[in-house]
């Protein structure tokens, strides 16, 4: 069992592994804790927080692993044109008709993140949440968003450690899940990436800010920084039920450089 946890899967049968789990979360996305932005004030947040480290001016905006796009569309909403890529065609589908619905043009492709199919220098800023923890190689990945900037653009990423592996933290985990299965009648584990699969990412539950810092310094950006997001953790968690907010507590960042 270890040898195959341990073993090493194809580069392309993992990337495939890893889109047919996002196809199928593509439906409830939106609609599950963190993902999708439930109110006024957390949408405003992030604005806010964009604007304070994006370049000035309209801005050609690339968010690499967008999803539906939640992040790439608040940027549209503030006025740049976005471009998103995804490996999962679903998730690209809800991306399109939620651009539509909203009334923005937007340009959706499918592709890598890792390797993202731009000319050196296409955009101002490149933006992605929750995508770093899932790429096998990261520090190919940052640098190839380092390469598809303009100088002077930035790179934003927001990830997180999403397990607290404490013994309260299990204990909060494992509560939170037993009370989802029994209210929801869902089952709280599916969504998740096999352990083999998990075993060929560096980053499995998450890129901690410092880990994230040395792939921005290894790319060349300049002024890397990073500060944690738990604002917005705490304005998430005002739109949950207590089953879910008594697990639902992790350390969230935004880690930021320049070209
Ligand atoms: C946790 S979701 C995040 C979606 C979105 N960025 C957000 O903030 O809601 C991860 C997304 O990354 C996509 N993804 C995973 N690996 C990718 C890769 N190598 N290239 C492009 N997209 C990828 C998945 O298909 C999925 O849509």
């Amino acid at each position: 069992m270890d040898i195959l946890l341990n073993m090493s899967i194809p580069k392309k049968q993992l990337k495939e592994s890893i889109t047919r789990m996002w196809d199928s979360s593509s439906e409830s996305y939106d609609s599950l804790e963190g993902h999708g932005i439930q109110s006024e004030t957390e949408k405003e947040v992030w604005k806010n927080l964009f604007r304070e480290y994006a370049p000035p001016g309209k801005l050609e905006v690339l968010d690499v692993g967008c999803g539906t796009c939640e992040i790439g569309l608040l940027f549209a909403e503030m006025g740049h044109h976005v471009t998103g890529i995804d490996l999962s065609e679903k998730m690209l589908a809800k991306a399109r008709a939620k651009a539509k619905n909203r009334g923005f043009e937007a340009d959706f492709r499918k592709g890598d993140a890792e390797e993202p199919p731009f000319e050196e220098g296409t955009f101002d800023l490149v933006v992605n949440r929750h995508l770093l923890w899932t790429l096998p190689h990261p520090e190919n990945a940052v640098r190839n968003w380092r390469r598809v900037l303009k100088e002077g653009g930035k790179l934003l990423v927001i990830d997180g450690i999403w397990r607290d592996e404490s013994p309260e933290g299990r204990l909060r985990r494992l509560a939170s899940d037993l009370a989802t299965l029994l209210v929801e009648r869902r089952n709280p584990w599916q969504g998740f990436y096999s352990r083999e699969v998990n075993s060929n990412l560096p980053n499995p539950y998450g890129a901690a800010p410092e880990k994230t810092l040395e792939y921005f310094r290894g790319a060349g950006f300049e002024n890397p920084g990073s500060r944690d997001l738990k604002e917005i953790i705490e304005l998430q968690k005002k739109e949950m039920p207590f089953r879910k907010r008594i697990a639902f507590d992790y350390a969230y960042h935004l880690t930021y450089g320049e070209k």
